[in-house]
């Protein structure tokens, strides 16, 4: 990893560990090719690994998240778990209807009460210049969640159609640029206030 020092985790290996989320779950989805090109683009010492658990978690229901934890589902606590294992949570997510997609909203809405939440780096990017609600929605409900919410690392990335699949992202130099920007950026918070 150039620029920035692996965060010390009591890890197998010396990685740091980036989750990347996509707020779509389309199968063609540019936010998932994003998230897949930038986990193509990671420098050395950084493990981007791609969660598509989203689409199958229940719906959030504060009646099953008690105190003990005996009534979540278990894909919550699975989610729970991959995000509380993290060193920082990567996500990348449409608008809909001026809004943040509900399938990455119930996600979110399962790490309300989760403990290992608060103080997560989180970073956002998008896969449209053109959407504005929806970041800044993200950006409000992650930093009321006490996330860590990472600027220099939220960018919008202009993805075509025609450069959709992760391996044509990746292999566009100005696009490439602004996501290898974006992950040094993001690893540069993680470690430094690792
Ligand atoms: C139901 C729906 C509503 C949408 N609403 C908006 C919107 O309000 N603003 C916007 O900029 N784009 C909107 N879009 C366009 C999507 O954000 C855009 O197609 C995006 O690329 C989808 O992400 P994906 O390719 O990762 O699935 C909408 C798309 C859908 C399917």
């Amino acid at each position: 990893m150039s620029g920035a020092t692996p965060v010390g985790r009591a890890r197998a290996d010396d990685a740091l560990h980036i989750l990347a989320v996509s707020g779509s779950v389309r199968a063609q989805s540019k936010n998932r090719a994003l998230l897949e090109a930038a986990r193509l683009l990671a420098p050395p010492g950084v493990r981007i690994t791609l969660d598509w658990s989203l689409a199958t978690l229940p719906h959030f229901n504060p009646d099953l998240d008690t105190l003990d934890g005996h009534t979540l589902p278990p894909e919550a606590v699975r989610w729970r778990e991959s995000v509380g294992a993290t060193d920082g949570l990567l996500i990348s997510c449409p608008e809909y209807a001026h809004g943040i997609p509900g399938v990455l909203k119930n996600a979110l809405d399962w790490l309300v009460s989760s403990t290992s939440f608060p103080g997560k780096p989180v970073a956002l990017l998008g896969a449209s210049v053109m959407s504005v609600y929806a970041p800044a929605q993200l950006r409000e409900t992650l930093t009321t969640m006490n996330a860590r919410f990472v600027d220099d690392a939220s960018i919008a990335i202009p993805v075509s159609g025609a450069s959709a699949s992760a391996a044509s992202i990746a292999a566009n130099p100005e696009l490439a640029r602004m996501l290898r920007g974006a992950v040094q950026a993001f690893v540069d918070a993680i470690a430094n206030r690792g």
